[in-house]
């Protein structure tokens, strides 16, 4: 990882992160619509942003969970079967126990990765739970594998207790039915888990961070358990998972700014409009106190970690809660952050997510 230069403004080096080069580069931008290559406008401004999200739906392929599957659409009434199936699954996990916290230790966020696949689909029986699992999603090769698996034999409802999206790959209606119900399951557990371990990483990177600042010896277990979600929503803000909202070709955007043309692709911008002084006090400062009160944070002004109306996430409502337990199963277990001290990396990926190795206990 490329040193960040000494002279580095100091909106680049907030909260000891080293962000990639490219995400450094959009961070040193100054203005709010501006060109990133001959190809890509970059845009953080609040009222144009949420003119181009309302300017048309997302196309089907600039979705991520709801993309085409066994090559056709997702009907609307599948996808919102996945969500309330979903949103049981999730329920039913921040009611039960957590698996034990010393599984939360190492390398973040791929631990807490595979934890909340844990906590949340190991009841699923085989070969069901193995859509969930780390190591088979990352090979192309295995994933197949297991799907056709699960296509020919999705487990009996006698043989453990199920999750709601097992259960819609075991009621489906006919082959493409099913092998949709396969692809929501492997992409609604991934898009989940990955984007809770990233949120709930990054805030324990900053509370790091602010423990360090302040000098107090164990702060982590002095955060009052109310607290975690103003934390939570300040982390939304200064590190957000969903840093980058992609929109293919500019032609319905055109008329919205001068510099959109319509051979241009569209880069939304949270991370830059959350931290931009026009919209935010002390935008760099880590001040979870901004959110204490705030019925609906994302009625604020220029903050949309989870999109603006016309494609706002369908699972805001349970993304939060999870991270909320996750975090402070961590805490009251005593998760340290062990390395590194300073300058985590922050890599170029669809989540922004701060790096490090954590342990539990002394
Ligand atoms: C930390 C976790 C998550 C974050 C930060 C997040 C964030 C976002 C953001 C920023 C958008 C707007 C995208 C755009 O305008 O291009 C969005 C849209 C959406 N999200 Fe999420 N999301 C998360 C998890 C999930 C999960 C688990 C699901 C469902 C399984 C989900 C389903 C959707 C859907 C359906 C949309 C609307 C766009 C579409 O129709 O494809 N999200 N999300």
């Amino acid at each position: 990882m490329e040193e960040v230069e000494e002279t580095a403004p100091a909106a680049l080096r907030d909260h000891s992160v080293v962000y990639a080069p490219r995400i450094r580069d959009l961070l040193a931008r100054n203005g709010k619509v501006f060109r990133i290559d001959a190809t890509t406008v970059g845009v953080s401004h609040c009222d144009l942003m949420a003119e181009i999200v309302a300017a048309r739906p997302v196309l089907p392929t600039e979705r991520s969970v709801y993309k085409p599957a066994a090559g056709a659409e997702i009907p609307h009434d599948s996808a919102t079967r996945t969500i309330r199936a979903l949103g049981q699954d999730v329920t039913a996990a921040i009611r039960t126990p957590p698996p034990p916290t010393r599984a939360l230790s190492g390398a973040w966020p791929y631990a807490a990765t595979s934890y909340l696949r844990r906590w949340l689909y190991s009841s699923d029986p085989l070969p069901l739970s193995l859509l969930s699992k780390r190591g088979v999603t990352r090979s192309d090769a295995l994933s197949r594998i297991v799907d056709r698996a699960v296509t020919i034999w999705p487990g009996s409802e006698a043989a453990g207790r199920s999750t709601a999206l097992a259960e819609l790959i075991r009621g489906a209606s006919d082959p493409l039915d099913r092998k949709q119900a396969i692809a929501m399951y492997r992409r609604a557990s991934a898009t989940l888990c990955d984007g809770v371990a990233a949120l709930a990483g990054n805030a324990l990177w900053l509370l790091r961070q602010e423990q360090e600042r302040d000098g107090a010896r164990t702060p982590d277990r002095q955060t009052p358990r109310a607290d975690l979600t103003a934390v939570l929503w300040e982390t939304l803000r200064l590190l957000p998972p969903a840093w980058m909202l992609w929109r293919n070709g500019g032609d319905a955007y055109t008329g919205l700014h001068p510099e959109i043309r319509p051979e241009d692709n569209v880069a939304l911008l949270p991370l830059l409009m959350h931290r931009h002084p026009d919209y935010w006090q002390d935008p760099l400062e880590f001040r979870p106190e901004r959110w204490s009160g705030v019925a609906d944070p994302e009625k604020t002004p220029a903050f949309m970690p989870f999109g603006f109306d016309g494609a706002r996430c369908w699972a805001k409502h349970l993304v939060v809660p999870l991270a909320e337990r996750l975090l402070a199963t961590a805490l009251d277990d005593g998760l340290v952050i062990r390395s590194p001290r300073q300058d985590a990396p922050v890599p170029l990926r669809s989540l922004l997510s701060v790096r490090f190795e954590a342990s539990v206990g002394a």
